[in-house]
């Protein structure tokens, strides 16, 4: 195949946001994978898993979404402030946890994270079995800069300065877990609580800080004769619009409806089925995108000089990753391997929400750690990168940069995928190539603009489709540096891999 580059051909600018992660009290993606205390034999920083801790550093994810997910739902944030010895017991039985819930991992831990990563934290409120002042107090609490007694708890609890937490979901899978709600229904317990978010502003004319994100549907499925997007829209339409900044789209690529397909087993008809089903996002979210938009073309102009008028709300895909069906059996729960055919469709999931950067603002990995589409899975004390570590590191250069529209050239190497963006000062090109078969190396060409250079090239392969990292052999797939010819026209033989490529632009002249 020839891929021709051409740095003019530009789509948008990437949000850094489209690398986030979601983490959540399910088996041991916070417990024990990212949290194991103090006293724990497994060296840690404060508590936090020193190795985790790491790793996390080395990624830098823009943005974190805790506590859930459907633990969201039960989670009432005052259990987990505090003096940790104080704090209560409960019992988590989310996906099949089955777990003492010592709430020692809490607000500030979670906060302490986000700025020891230099994250933007993202918090689910518990809309299903918790109440609006709840919610309220737990905004206060985060980011109330005047003496309150919530802003005095939080400065007692070791946080002075308010943490400004931004992004807030309010509701998650009200479809399901979340409440089994219809839209309408859905849409007047979002107003009641949107409503009641403090602004947390002094200048009534000055703009809320706080973000505000609904429930949006999952995938593109009707939910019995419901759908979703359609009717939250037209319901929003009717009567006045309560703030709302993002619409919070969740899918999975569920592998479910074949018992002999199992993470680390599968054939070429296993492997294409998983490949194919990740690339059904991006008819999804251009969708949603488009019936979003029909939706707010809805709204009438408003009746006094006071009230705005709604136009815009982002599109943001709180949860994506790939769910094999004995994740539905595992323990710790939901705990799978993560193999090449993981790391192909996490790249070319990457791939799509970056070419879509101008509809998708924000996106979540589920989960970072221990727990479906893992960058982390950890064993005992010990602690293993999975290939989808390396694609999420391969492709750090694409944050914030622009990304370009490729065309591909030739159909038969259909199983060749591209992806391009071009630094923001115009002076580099970023390419990761990734060749989706199972079998077969594709040769691939790609023409660069005249004058530019490779200067890196990094490559993620194995021998083996099936290959995957474990407490015994902890880097069997892991990326590595790549010889590079210093020629305009670079071939590459991505071969079941992802391959990422730094090129240098000539000077203009
Ligand atoms: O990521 C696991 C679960 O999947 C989340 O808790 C829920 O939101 C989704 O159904």
């Amino acid at each position: 195949m020839t891929v021709f580059i051409n740095p003019n051909q530009e789509i948008g600018r990437i949000d850094p946001k489209l690398h986030g992660q979601f983490i959540e009290f399910l088996g041991e993606c916070i417990d024990e994978g990212l949290w194991v205390g103090e006293d724990s034999p497994i060296e840690n920083e404060s508590g936090y898993r020193k190795a985790t801790l790491d790793a996390l550093r080395a990624l830098k994810p823009p943005v974190i979404r805790w506590p859930g997910g459907c633990y969201a739902d039960t989670y009432h944030w005052r259990d987990g402030v505090g003096a940790r010895v104080g704090r209560r017991t409960t019992f988590n039985e989310n996906f099949a946890t089955y777990e003492l819930d010592n709430h020692a991992f809490g607000t500030d831990e979670f906060l302490r994270l986000c700025e020891m990563l230099g994250a933007e934290p993202w918090i689910n409120i518990n809309m299903l079995s918790g109440t609006v002042a709840e919610m309220k107090d737990w905004m206060e609490y985060c980011n109330r800069e005047q003496p309150t007694d919530l802003a005095l708890e939080r400065a007692a609890n070791g946080h002075e300065k308010p943490y400004g937490v931004k992004y807030w979901g309010i509701g998650n899978e009200v479809w399901a877990g979340g409440g089994m709600m219809t839209p309408s229904t859905y849409l007047d317990e979002y107003r009641r609580f949107a409503s009641a978010m403090p602004s947390f502003t002094t200048d009534v004319f000055a703009p809320s800080p706080m973000y505000a994100i609904a429930c949006g549907p999952d995938g593109n499925k009707p939910r019995e004769r419901v759908k979703w997007t359609e009717d939250f829209f037209r319901g929003l339409a009717e009567y006045r619009q309560p703030r709302i900044n993002g619409y919070d789209l969740h899918f999975y690529n569920w592998n479910v409806d074949d018992d002999a397909d199992t993470p680390t087993e599968f054939d070429e008809h296993g492997w294409d089925k998983v490949i194919a089903g990740c690339l059904e996002l991006e008819d999804i979210l251009r969708d949603q995108w488009r019936l979003m938009n029909d939706g707010l073309a809805l709204i009438a102009e408003p009746e006094t000089a006071m009230d705005t008028k709604l136009t815009h709300v982002d599109l943001i895909i709180g949860e994506w990753g790939n769910w094999h069906k004995p994740a539905f059996f595992a323990r710790p729960a939901l705990k799978q391997q993560v193999t090449m055919r993981d790391a192909v469709t996490t790249a070319l999931t990457l791939d799509l929400l970056q070419r879509n950067c101008d509809k998708v603002s924000m996106a979540c990995n589920a989960q970072t750690i221990n727990v479906l589409n893992s960058l982390i899975l950890t064993e005992g004390d010990q602690t293993i990168l999975t290939p989808n570590y390396d694609v999420f590191m391969m492709y750090q250069p694409h944050r914030g940069a622009v990304a370009l529209d490729v065309p591909r050239a030739d159909a038969d190497d259909d199983h060749v995928y591209v992806f391009a963006s071009k630094s923001g000062d115009g002076s580099e090109l970023f390419v990761n190539l990734t060749n989706a078969h199972m079998g077969s190396v594709a040769e691939t060409t790609l023409v660069l603009p005249a004058g530019a250079r490779v200067v890196r090239m990094r490559e993620l392969a194995s021998a083996d489709p099936h290959d995957c990292n474990t407490a015994d052999a902890p880097d069997m797939v892991r990326a590595r540096d790549v010889d590079i010819a210093d020629e305009e026209r670079v071939k590459v033989r991505p071969g079941t891999s992802t391959c990422e490529i730094a090129v240098r632009l000539a000077p203009a002249s």
